[in-house]
């Protein structure tokens, strides 16, 4: 019956211990590669950004970031004791400027919000610019925000300001803007309206959120990884510099400071393993890959991040419905008082529509555990048009969208031990129990900032790791899942995974880049 034809497809979402230790062999081999040369599946790109902070800096940023699922303008004021105050503004993407025919175009839209933002929080200083632009006065370079560019998709970066795009990502097609150096784009528009404002430094949301959780709680090692788990996935981290050999051998890399030894690496994961040795296949990750705008890339992200998940589970209960064997959505009398006792399916639902599900559903359907689940007949009813649905439908959808995000969860683990086990952390022998501290005592959460460990872990031993993203914001368990596949991992095993701390980087990355913008022009003045 129904029952058992859900647990059929969910099983074939399973991808158990074997399957995880393998892809992060391979996860491993890829991150090599990718420093060693150009075009690999792991883009590993050298951000130019050779230091995290440590929560003493001081003043204020602009910064703005596009590439999840909202465009944010904000204003960062750090306070230098690991606190900041931040304005922002959001505003969802219109859709048509994702695909629109020119870059001019969604460029342009930023910089009015730029623009906006200025008007309504810094309006005293857009003034002053203002008057003396039109008494021709010199400008104050004092007035000139510095700002930091969240630019979440790959980019070619040359320098701390300069980087070329190399693909879209994300259901974004734009294609003059492949090629071109994302920042001049930025700074011709903002020129363009008289804005006192400069592109500072070009950051992927990965790295800012490392360099947020980094100057939130700066630990006794510092923070390895910066990891975004929404829209898209991917992950930054603190690599040794004379590993970067594609950027030491390159004569056309910009300046970078060698001091610290360290730089953080983009490893543009949503592209791991693009060839599929290790990642789990199912036909609805074929036909989803097939009908995107970009197929056989972004193989990882298609199985792990939120643009997709709804759209595999759709793509899996349209299969089931096409089956005239499965009672699915059949129910004749699905015995609730609605209306219909008969279960309908509208015309026009978004189930037969490609994206109709969203991934919302997907942590809808796992936080439902009541008796007959309501919540899910109801989201059913009211968002997809699907009415009267009976308690079994309900519970197949329910399993089905678990396994789907239970993979996702075990795949981003993968990501996560890959880079853990590579930087050779795991191999400090954990400090005695003598010096154990509850993590709490020793970093209390701030602000938006939640932090989940695995308490009694020193914190000299403690790995730390910045997450931001609306997947694991919001599916219930996900961090759950992730940790339940770390310690399969005999490299990590129960005791590794008690290092890993996870902390949550809301919004991080607009802070983040702020702290590189203001990184970067501390590079100024040690020129000047
Ligand atoms: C936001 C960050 O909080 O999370 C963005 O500021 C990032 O930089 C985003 O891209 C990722 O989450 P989502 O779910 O919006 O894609
Ligand atoms: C996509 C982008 C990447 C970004 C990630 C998370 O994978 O290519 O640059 O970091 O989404 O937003």
């Amino acid at each position: 019956a129904l029952a058992e034809q859900a647990k059929r497809v969910a099983a074939e979402f399973e991808f158990d211990a074997d399957g995880v230790n393998k892809a992060v062999k391979e996860f491993m081999r890829e991150m090599d590669e990718g420093l060693q040369r150009e075009g690999t599946e792991l883009s590993q790109i050298p951000t130019y950004v050779t230091a995290v902070p440590n929560g003493t800096e001081k003043g204020l940023y602009m910064s703005v970031d596009l590439g999840g699922t909202n465009f944010r303008v904000c204003s960062v004021r750090l306070h230098g004791n690991t606190t900041f105050s931040l304005t922002q503004s959001k505003v969802a993407i219109p859709r048509e400027l994702m695909v629109a025919k020119t870059s001019k175009e969604l460029f342009s839209f930023l910089a009015k919000q730029i623009e906006a933002f200025l008007k309504t929080h810094h309006e005293d200083h857009y003034a002053g610019h203002l008057r003396r632009r039109q008494t021709g006065d010199a400008i104050k370079e004092e007035e000139i925000f510095s700002l930091g560019f969240t630019f979440s998709f790959p980019v070619n970066q040359v320098g701390i300001n300069k980087g070329m795009l190399m693909r879209w990502t994300k259901g974004f097609d734009i294609p003059d803007a492949v090629g071109k150096d994302v920042c001049a784009l930025l700074q011709a528009e903002i020129d363009a309206l008289h804005l006192p404002v400069r592109v500072a430094a070009l950051v992927n949301d990965t790295v800012g959120t490392l360099m947020a959780r980094s100057y939130q709680s700066p630990g006794k090692t510092g923070t390895l990884l910066g990891a975004i788990f929404g829209t898209g996935t991917n992950g930054a981290y603190v690599e040794k510099l004379n590993k970067v050999a594609k950027l030491i051998k390159n004569k056309d890399a910009g300046a970078y400071d060698k001091s610290t030894g360290e730089m953080v690496v983009n490893t543009e994961w949503g592209s791991f393993d693009n060839s599929l040795r290790t990642l789990p296949n199912t036909s609805y990750d074929i036909e989803l890959d097939a009908k995107s705008v970009n197929p056989g890339i972004q193989m990882f992200e298609k199985r792990v991040s939120g643009m997709f998940l709804g759209e595999i589970l759709r793509l899996a209960l349209v299969t089931l419905l096409e089956d005239p064997n499965v009672p699915l959505f059949r129910d004749e009398n699905s015995g609730t008082n609605d209306i219909h006792s008969t279960t309908q399916i509208h015309e026009g639902s978004p189930l037969f529509r490609q994206w109709g599900i969203d991934t919302s559903f997907l942590s809808i359907c796992a936080s439902d555990n009541s008796p007959g689940y309501k919540q899910i007949r109801q989201t059913l009813d009211r968002d997809y048009m699907i009415s009267a649905v009976s308690a079994e439908d309900a519970e197949a959808v329910k399993e089905i969208a678990g396994a789907i995000a239970k993979r996702a969860a075990r795949l981003s683990a993968v990501a996560i031990a890959a880079i853990v086990i590579d930087s050779g952390r795991l191999e400090k022998t954990p400090g005695a129990a003598a010096t154990t501290e509850k993590k709490a005592d020793v970093n209390p959460p701030r602000g938006d900032v939640e932090s989940s460990g695995r308490g009694d872990v020193a914190e000299e031993d403690v790995i730390d790791i910045g997450a931001d993203g609306s997947l694991v914001e919001f599916y219930p368990n996900f961090e759950d899942y992730i940790r339940e596949a770390l310690r399969e991992i005999p490299e990590i095993g129960e005791a590794g995974e008690k290092r890993v701390r996870i902390g949550i980087a809301k919004d991080g990355s607009g802070v983040g880049a702020a702290l590189i913008a203001l990184v970067a022009g501390r590079v100024v003045d040690d020129a000047a």
